[in-house]
């Protein structure tokens, strides 16, 4: 039997989140250019983005570049973004022949002026898609977020807007970048590391976490599958007994 096939489509994510972390491992290992992790690991996205909407996956977030990693030398960083010019040219066609959405949460002011205008015409070209919505969390990071959401609000209130009484989480969850996107179901990060790096904080409160040793551009649709069914094996109580979960 094939992998695939133990999948129940009756329990996928409905958001699947990804740090997609260990390019420049993947290069070093093979004695190249970081760069060069970094463009292999694009044909992970391709893959990853074609399985998960294959699967029937609505809502596919990747961590693409943190509010952190503007720290990196320079090179990389302008590596970093003419990539990104260039992924989105090329895959304009796989997002409209497989239906799907393109969106972005972050600090999208901060991105490259070219970056932005490549971006803004793949977002408004693929609006009108719906198999699945993909979210590339670029100049993102989730504490700048959560800063942003107060700040809108406060003025809300200040404004007399909405009143102190009246915010509760459905309030915070509409003034973060996702605030059209359900909570994290399941988070997948590759290469080994175990912790967050300022991703999705507030969203992920209640995700199923799945780590992996493979390195990003690896990372192949068995792995995936791999990802899922770990997710389908687990119980979530949120909070609950088991007993009341049966
Ligand atoms: C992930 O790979 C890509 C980005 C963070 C942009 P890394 O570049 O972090 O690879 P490692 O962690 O150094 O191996
Ligand atoms: C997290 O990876 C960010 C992305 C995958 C885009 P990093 O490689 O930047 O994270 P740290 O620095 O190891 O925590
Ligand atoms: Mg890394």
């Amino acid at each position: 039997m094939n992998l695939i096939d133990t999948i129940n489509k009756d329990n996928l994510p409905k958001h699947l989140a990804i740090i997609m972390d260990g390019n420049g491992r993947w290069a070093k290992q093979k004695g190249l250019l970081r760069a060069l992790g970094h463009e292999s690991g694009t044909k992970a996205v391709r893959e990853t983005v074609e399985t998960c909407a294959k699967l029937g996956i609505e809502n596919l977030t990747l961590y693409a570049f943190s509010t952190e990693n503007w720290n990196r030398p320079k090179l990389e960083v302008d590596t970093l973004m003419k990539l990104l010019i260039k992924s989105l040219k090329n895959e304009l066609k796989t997002l409209m022949n497989n239906n799907i959405k393109l969106i972005t949460i972050g600090n999208f002011e901060k991105l490259p002026s070219s970056a932005q205008k490549e971006l803004s015409q793949v977002i408004s070209q693929t609006k009108d898609n719906d198999r699945m919505t993909l979210t590339l969390a670029l100049s993102y990071g989730s504490r700048e977020e959560i800063v942003s959401a107060i700040k809108e609000i406060s003025s809300k209130v200040k404004n007399n807007i909405i009143s102190i009484d009246a915010i509760d989480e459905s309030i915070i969850n509409q003034h973060l970048y996702t605030q059209n996107l359900p909570d994290v179901d399941l988070l997948i990060r590759t290469s080994g590391e175990h912790r967050i790096s300022n991703f999705l904080l507030w969203q992920i409160a209640y995700a199923e976490l799945y780590f992996t040793d493979v390195l990003w551009p690896d990372f192949r649709e068995k792995d995936l599958y791999e990802a899922i069914i770990s997710y389908q094996k687990r119980e979530r109580r949120f909070g609950k007994t088991s007993e009341q979960i049966k």
